[in-house]
């Protein structure tokens, strides 16, 4: 664990061991690589490039119903707020309900992206020239200091995008629990979830026909390149996105399309032909399934919003 050091953006631990990762994730019998080492400087760019394209629903959606309803989650956060938001990314959506909420003490906006969180950054304070911007950058999963500039103030939490879908079940359990600690007594959240739905749409959504999913997946190889030195042929590598009915989520894999062997800091991985290194998961909800997966971490449901076709759901929930 490092503690991340700049004097203008703030720090929660972060496990930014990218080695170390990739090192225990290759010699597994299952390959995997963890997926928040998708988001770097190129990873933040790609995932943006995936928001605009026709197939990717959830960004369109998400921003439809937000945009929609940004007076009423404005309505009910008290003067003097404090708006904190989990893998913020670019920010793009928040500025809907920034838009709406003048009377704001300050926005938190905690990522592990470096560049995402910058670029964010300038572009709030430019936008919203009277907002404290204080960002935050590391791992949500982390535990996260409370600010004693924001400590006694009322604090609305922002998790957008479905990224809560991106981890396995306790491990959203246990982010939305820590979510509820930090956002204190009658704290507030709003939350996007994706639903279930048809499987062609999803596999679309997630194998793009520009190929910019598949770029997205493809470049934790070209980081490890970038970073460590690693010899992967990317071109020896397919992106795959498979649905999972059972377990109600997308799968993503990076797959070897020959036997090769890779070198990264002068430790060599085998692959055979076919095999599949495992690199993200997308989990799909209910709404009844979402609260009650939110209830079990301390949350109860108080509104949700969703498209007439059923794509999207966004909740707000309170602390119980
Ligand atoms: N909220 C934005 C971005 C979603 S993409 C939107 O809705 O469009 C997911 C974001 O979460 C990325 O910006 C990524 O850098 C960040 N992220 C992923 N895993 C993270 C982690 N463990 N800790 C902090 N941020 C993380
Ligand atoms: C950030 N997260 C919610 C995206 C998703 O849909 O699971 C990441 C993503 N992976 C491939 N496309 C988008």
């Amino acid at each position: 664990m490092t503690f991340v050091e700049d004097t203008s953006i703030g720090a929660i631990e972060v496990d930014s061991d990218f080695a170390g990762a990739l090192f225990d994730g290759l010699s597994a019998p299952e390959k995997s690589i963890p997926s928040r080492f998708l988001y770097d400087a190129a990873g933040s760019t790609l995932f943006e490039k995936i928001t605009e394209l026709p197939e990717y629903y959830p960004a369109r959606i998400e921003t439809e119903i937000l945009r929609k309803y940004a007076s009423d989650i404005a309505l009910d956060t008290p003067p003097g707020a404090v708006l904190i938001e989990f893998g913020s990314g670019s920010s793009l959506k928040t500025e809907l309900l920034l838009a709406k909420m003048r009377d704001l003490y300050a926005y938190v906006p905690i990522d592990i992206s470096d560049a995402a969180l910058r670029g964010a950054r300038a572009r709030i304070e430019e936008r919203f020239l009277d907002l404290r911007v204080l960002p935050l950058r590391g791992d949500f999963a982390q535990p996260i200091p409370m600010l004693p500039e924001i400590a006694d103030r009322p604090r609305l939490g922002l998790f957008p995008g479905s990224t809560i879908g991106n981890l396995e079940n306790a491990a959203s359990i246990k982010l939305l629990a820590n979510m509820a600690r930090m956002l204190g007594a009658n704290g507030r959240l709003v939350i996007g979830a994706d639903l279930k739905k048809d499987e062609h749409r999803l596999i679309a959504a997630y194998d793009d026909a520009a190929g910019v999913t598949a770029a997205f997946n493809l470049n934790l190889l070209k980081r490890a390149n970038r970073e460590l030195g690693a010899d992967f042929d990317v071109s020896q590598f397919d992106h795959l996105a498979e649905y999972d009915g059972g377990c109600d989520r997308i799968e993503i894999y990076l797959v070897s399309q020959a036997e090769q062997t890779v070198e990264v800091l002068g430790r060599s991985f085998h692959f055979d032909a076919g095999e599949r290194v495992h690199t993200e998961h997308s989990h799909k909800y209910d709404i009844e399934g979402f609260q009650a997966l939110a209830a079990r971490a301390g949350w109860r449901p108080v509104q949700v919003w969703t498209d007439q076709d059923r794509l999207f759901s966004v909740h707000v929930l309170e602390t119980v």
